[in-house]
């Protein structure tokens, strides 16, 4: 991508700024990649600058992000935490914001709704194969413990 379509980046920045969205850098990279613009180590500086967030941390949710969309045979759902911690922490807000950017984005992911996905305390969370994003920091976390390998389900779409 040429430096003159990097305005468009930003202008997707600025107007996520503008609507003061509860979690905006995992929005931000969806309207990116919604947007058709990549997700490469310029955008990813661009976005961390806006956001005041570590490179690193946007490094690994720009992948999150692109692996929503990524052709995955027998691809698990996408599973979201809706139980109290969460819920307390902004889940409905971030539900209702991320999940009209999945289907933007033509994630083919189901999305099941579930009871805790063990990361109550940096939340809400949303687990993509093992690596859950959550919003308290914007980052994405792994639940690596043997014993947890799917998280309480207590409903599904
Ligand atoms: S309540 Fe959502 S991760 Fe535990």
């Amino acid at each position: 991508m040429s430096d003159a379509a990097r305005p468009d980046v930003k202008g997707i920045i600025h107007r996520v700024i503008a609507e003061k969205l509860r979690f905006p850098v995992v929005i931000a990279l969806c309207r990116i990649r919604v947007g058709g613009l990549p997700l490469d180590d310029l955008t990813i500086r661009t976005v961390a600058a806006a956001f005041s967030k570590q490179p690193n941390h946007v490094a690994e949710l720009a992948d999150w992000v692109a692996s929503l969309v990524r052709p995955t045979p027998d691809a698990r759902p996408l599973y979201i935490c809706e139980s109290v911690s969460c819920c307390a922490r902004g889940a409905k807000e971030l539900h209702d914001a991320l999940l009209p950017e999945l289907e933007a984005m033509g994630c083919p992911r189901s999305v099941r709704r579930v009871h805790c996905l063990d990361q109550c305390e940096y939340g809400p969370s949303v687990d993509l194969d093992g690596r859950i994003y959550v919003g308290g920091e914007e980052c994405i976390r792994r639940d690596e413990r043997p014993w947890r390998s799917e998280p309480f389900v207590h409903g599904e779409e």
